[in-house]
């Protein structure tokens, strides 16, 4: 049986979609395992562009199915959305695509507190993308959540909607905002749940099944390490494990051991939201990364925070999430730039692990490594020895420096612009 994960190692947007529709063409399982609808993965069909939330990247790679597990929050109104643009570009979805009966729902009500809550006086932000993915999930933990099981029993959905918006509305018009109605937020799910009715199942034995079997399964992480709920930079961090520790609890399934761990990384390093990032850059070479890079949120749309690629906080990551290979992503971005840095850890910081407290983090000061720059289009190299030798000399510091092999180097947005250097 072949497993493979893939997880995010610095704050999202690192480019994992790619990856994950190459490997996805050899494995017949892609899961996804957490988060919801404040991922977004770019991914490109016949040249044309998609940008997917809740169905795991996987999609596009015909012959997968695609499973949507119970630690996903799921936005019935987004998911249905992507589900027609999937169709649209000619993939079966029905039969093919399915949702865990247990998976929490993201209803309107989540959205607008936590919109309310990020703009609100005297609390702190925390730069959500705005989606209610903390809000579902709390509600989950404190055992009202809807789950996607309840979108299909009207009596349970109006008692758990009912019962939810007790103490939310009060919060609402505490904050001088409308209650919403339960009835009538019951009628919107109850309408989105018929048309969800043929993806919903019990994904977690279709999983069982497919170990047992030996089928290949691609486990498809969305945000990333540092973004991680408890090894991340709490509390500037989202809602989820998104560490591969989390591949199990978000699956209901003891996945065991998984074959090969892929981390991916951009050679340089971006952030979106509030929180410390040691490495940012606001002068020229940060304008360079975001124009040329097009760091811009594909979910939200924010302008990225740019700066250099942090060594330390990676190999925490590597070493937490047993990474066997970081996949460096746009290292062609960093073509042109006159100087490339890399961290290599601290002034001011001489532990192994990243400091716990967001103060700590906030003001580390990092020791950075200085290379040439390089002018080269890296887009038709099909091997490394073909890199200038400015760009190869970055690669070697970065593996020597995060502890774990370069595996993969994507070279460009295609597909097949992706360096695979083996095993
Ligand atoms: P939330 O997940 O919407 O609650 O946002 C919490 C933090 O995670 C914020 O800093 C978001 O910008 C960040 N975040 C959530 N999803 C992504 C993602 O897919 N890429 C990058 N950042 C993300």
């Amino acid at each position: 049986m072949t497993t493979t994960a893939v997880c995010g190692l610095q704050w999202g947007d690192e480019g994992k979609g790619k990856l994950v529709t190459r490997l996805a063409e050899n494995h017949k399982f892609v899961v996804r395992y957490q988060g919801g609808g404040n991922a977004g993965h770019t991914v490109y069909v016949d040249g044309k562009k998609i940008v997917l939330h809740h169905l795991p990247s996987g999609v596009v790679a015909k012959g997968t199915t695609c499973l949507l597990m119970p630690g996903m929050v799921i936005n019935p109104v987004t998911v249905l959305e992507e589900l027609e643009e999937v169709k649209a570009l000619g993939f079966d979805t029905v039969g093919r695509i399915w949702i865990s009966n247990r998976a929490q729902i993201t209803a309107v009500y989540h959205r607008s507190l936590d919109q309310k809550r990020e703009s609100g006086e005297g609390v702190i932000k925390i730069g959500t993308t705005g989606r209610g993915i903390g809000n579902t999930y709390a509600d989950k933990a404190m055992r009202f959540g809807v789950r996607a099981c309840d979108l299909l029993d009207p009596d349970s959905l109006f008692e758990l909607v009912q019962s939810s918006l007790v103490q939310k509305n009060l919060q609402l018009t505490a904050w001088g905002e409308e209650e919403f109605d339960p009835q009538v937020v019951t009628e919107e799910l109850l309408n989105q749940g018929r048309q969800l009715e043929p993806y919903i199942t019990d994904t977690s034995m279709q999983l069982v099944n497919a170990i047992e079997k030996g089928d290949s399964i691609l486990f498809e992480g969305a945000q990333a390490a540092m973004l991680d709920l408890d090894m991340g930079t709490y509390p500037y961090v989202t809602s989820s494990t998104c560490l591969p520790g989390g591949i199990s609890a978000g699956c209901g399934v003891n996945v065991g051991r998984v074959g090969k761990v892929i981390g991916v990384a951009k050679a340089y390093c971006t952030r979106v939201g509030l929180g410390g990032f040691p490495t940012e850059e606001l002068g020229d070479a940060a304008t360079h990364m975001r124009d040329v890079g097009g760091e811009y949120g594909s979910t939200t749309g924010r302008p990225r925070r740019c700066g250099w690629f942090d060594t330390h906080a990676v190999r925490v990551m590597v070493r937490l999430g047993q990474i066997d290979g970081i996949c460096l992503t746009k290292l062609d971005v960093l073509s042109g730039l006159d100087e490339i840095k890399l961290s290599v850890g601290y002034e001011n910081w001489s532990q192994e692990g990243l400091p716990a407290s967001h103060r700590e983090f906030d003001v580390l000061k990092p020791k950075y490594l200085s290379f040439k720059g390089f002018d080269a289009d890296l887009s038709s190299c099909k091997t490394v020895d073909e890199f200038p030798q400015a760009a190869r000399d970055f690669i070697k510091a970065v593996e020597e420096h995060s502890g774990v092999p370069v595996r993969y180097i994507s070279t460009g947005p295609k597909t097949d612009q992706l360096i695979d250097r083996g095993a």
